[in-house]
């Protein structure tokens, strides 16, 4: 079915009032006009033409979810032009399907302007997870959605992605935390037990770096949620930030600590604390054990936390110094 109006080619949202501002624009210019349509407007000619020619895309097309809302569910007259309703109006680009700037396409080959084709789709997906897409690393560093959705195949469960898990999606780009995930210790990612949009939020956060909460704590203690307190005893470092003790994605020290103990605690403890006497000597660590040495009980294990097991805090009442 021929839509009787006409728009300049990839106008601004619908809905908008900007949006409708040009539209009314370019429908004026057509009726001043005498003869035939500017050459610049192109009208919708519905999904029936474009399936005519690309059979084969709407083979894979047909078992998505904006298939299935645009065809049986359509909202509004928009959703109802289902492949135009991204692509844009295509009765230009019908007549001369060699002229690249007549249809708006999402590959890299195409040529489409970014901005354009993050509009297309930004038009009906404004705001909600993507409130902080503007400004974004992702936008910045020039991504665009079609960078992360495949919506012309179901490739993945949810999300329309354009591999078949979140993770893998991520990974494409993202190898070095692939590599982290792998460690000796690392959340249990690769398990399948999460993914990358448990923490981080790719469409843009107000939070470095993408994070989903307003802070890592917040996040960590999303689900790690009895680290969270309130504590009679706080562990200053756990309370400004877990990213102090542990890396995120893993790590080869055991539960995704940044180093080994009593070097984690050394870092900010110097050996003098206010331990009664030395704390142990050189020829007591782990290390020197080695070459002969005697090593320190304080030193193996848990190491520090032999004694001051509650790192991350106390309720006990005599619990000041984090042993109980
Ligand atoms: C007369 C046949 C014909 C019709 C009708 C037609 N197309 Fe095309 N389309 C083509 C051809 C041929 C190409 C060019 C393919 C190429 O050069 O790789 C193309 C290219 C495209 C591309 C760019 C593909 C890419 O590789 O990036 C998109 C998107 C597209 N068409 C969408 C549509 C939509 C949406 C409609 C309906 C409004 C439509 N086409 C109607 C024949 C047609
Ligand atoms: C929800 C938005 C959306 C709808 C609806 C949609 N497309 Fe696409 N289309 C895309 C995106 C995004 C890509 C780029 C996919 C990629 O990265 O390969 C694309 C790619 C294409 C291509 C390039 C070849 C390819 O498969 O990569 C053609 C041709 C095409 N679409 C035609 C159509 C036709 C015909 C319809 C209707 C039956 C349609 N599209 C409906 C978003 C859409
Ligand atoms: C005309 C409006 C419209 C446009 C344009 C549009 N979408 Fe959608 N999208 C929808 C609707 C409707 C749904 C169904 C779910 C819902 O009700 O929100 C949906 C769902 C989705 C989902 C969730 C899919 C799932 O499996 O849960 C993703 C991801 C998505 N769209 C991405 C895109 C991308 C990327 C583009 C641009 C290439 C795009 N959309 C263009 C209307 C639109
Ligand atoms: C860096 C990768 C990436 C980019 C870029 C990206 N997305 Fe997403 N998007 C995702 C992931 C991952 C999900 C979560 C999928 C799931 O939960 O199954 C998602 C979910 C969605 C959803 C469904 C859930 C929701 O948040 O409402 C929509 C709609 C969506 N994206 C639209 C877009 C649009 C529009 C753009 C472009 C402005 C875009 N995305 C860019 C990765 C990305
Ligand atoms: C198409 C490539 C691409 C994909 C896919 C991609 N990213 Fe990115 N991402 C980048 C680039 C480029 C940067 C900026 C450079 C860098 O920090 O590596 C970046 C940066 C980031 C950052 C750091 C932000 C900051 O403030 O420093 C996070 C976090 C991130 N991406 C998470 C994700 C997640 C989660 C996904 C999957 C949903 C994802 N990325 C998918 C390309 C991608
Ligand atoms: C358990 C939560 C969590 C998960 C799951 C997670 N991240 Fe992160 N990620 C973080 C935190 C927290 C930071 C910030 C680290 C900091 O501030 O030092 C971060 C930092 C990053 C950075 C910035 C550079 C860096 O390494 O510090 C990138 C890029 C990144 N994550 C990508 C990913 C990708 C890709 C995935 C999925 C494969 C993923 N993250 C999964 C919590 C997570
Ligand atoms: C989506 C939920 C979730 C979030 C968010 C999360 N974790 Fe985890 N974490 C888990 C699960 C599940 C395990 C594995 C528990 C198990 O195997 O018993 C785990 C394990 C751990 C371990 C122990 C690893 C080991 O080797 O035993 C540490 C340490 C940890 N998380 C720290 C963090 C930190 C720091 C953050 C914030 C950056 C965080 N977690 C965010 C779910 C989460
Ligand atoms: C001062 C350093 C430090 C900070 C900061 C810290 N942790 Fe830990 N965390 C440790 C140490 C050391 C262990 C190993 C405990 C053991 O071996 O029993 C550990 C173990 C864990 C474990 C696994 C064992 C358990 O107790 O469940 C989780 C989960 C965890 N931390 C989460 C967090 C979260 C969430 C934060 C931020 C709110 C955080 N940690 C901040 C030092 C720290
Ligand atoms: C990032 C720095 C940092 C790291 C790493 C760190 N701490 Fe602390 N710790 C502090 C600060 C700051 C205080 C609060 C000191 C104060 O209130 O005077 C503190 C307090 C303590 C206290 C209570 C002492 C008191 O005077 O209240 C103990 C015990 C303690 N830490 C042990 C440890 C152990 C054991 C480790 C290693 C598992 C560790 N800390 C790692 C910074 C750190
Ligand atoms: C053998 C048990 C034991 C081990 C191992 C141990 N501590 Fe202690 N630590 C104590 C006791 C007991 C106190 C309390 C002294 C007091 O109340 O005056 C204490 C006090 C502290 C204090 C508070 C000092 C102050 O001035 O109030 C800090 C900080 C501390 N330890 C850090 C560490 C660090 C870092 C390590 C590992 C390098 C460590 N401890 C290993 C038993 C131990």
């Amino acid at each position: 079915m021929v839509m009787k109006w006409t728009r300049a080619f990839a106008p601004p949202a619908f809905g908008s009032v900007r949006g409708l501002r040009v539209l009314l624009g370019a429908a004026l210019a057509l009726l001043v006009a005498t003869g035939a349509p500017a050459q610049t407007a192109a009208t919708f000619i519905g999904e029936k033409a474009c399936i005519d020619c690309h059979g084969q895309e709407n083979r894979h097309f047909t078992d998505t979810v904006h298939a299935k809302a645009f065809r049986a569910n359509p909202r509004n007259d928009r959703e109802r032009q289902v492949c135009e309703s991204c692509h844009g109006p295509g009765s230009l680009h019908a007549k001369k399907t060699a002229d690249r700037t007549l249809i708006i396409s999402f590959t890299k080959k195409w040529g489409t302007p970014l901005a354009q084709q993050n509009e297309a789709c930004h038009s009906c997906h404004q705001g909600g997870n993507r409130l902080h897409w503007p400004g974004s690393v992702h936008a910045g560093q020039q991504l665009g959605c079609a960078d992360c959705h495949n919506p012309m195949a179901r490739v993945s469960f949810t999300g329309s992605l354009a591999k078949p898990t979140i993770n893998e999606t991520c990974m494409t780009c993202h190898p070095q935390q692939r590599n982290e995930f792998s460690k000796r210790s690392h959340m249990p990612l690769l398990e399948g037990k999460m993914s990358c949009v448990d923490c981080h939020n790719p469409h843009g956060s107000a939070t470095k770096p993408l994070l989903k909460a307003e802070s890592v704590n917040t996040v960590c203690t999303s689900c790690h949620a009895e680290k969270r307190g309130p504590l009679l005893w706080e562990h200053a470092p756990v309370r400004e930030s877990c990213m102090n003790c542990h890396s995120p994605h893993g790590s080869n020290h055991d539960k995704l600590l940044v180093s080994a103990r009593p070097q984690l605690c050394q870092q900010c403890h110097s050996p003098s604390v206010g331990h009664p006497g030395q704390f142990f000597r050189a020829d007591q660590t782990a290390a020197a054990a080695l070459v002969g040495g005697v090593p320190s009980q304080r030193t193996i294990g848990r190491s520090c936390q032999n004694c001051h097991s509650m790192i991350h805090g106390s309720n006990h009442p005599a619990g000041a110094r984090l042993q109980r």
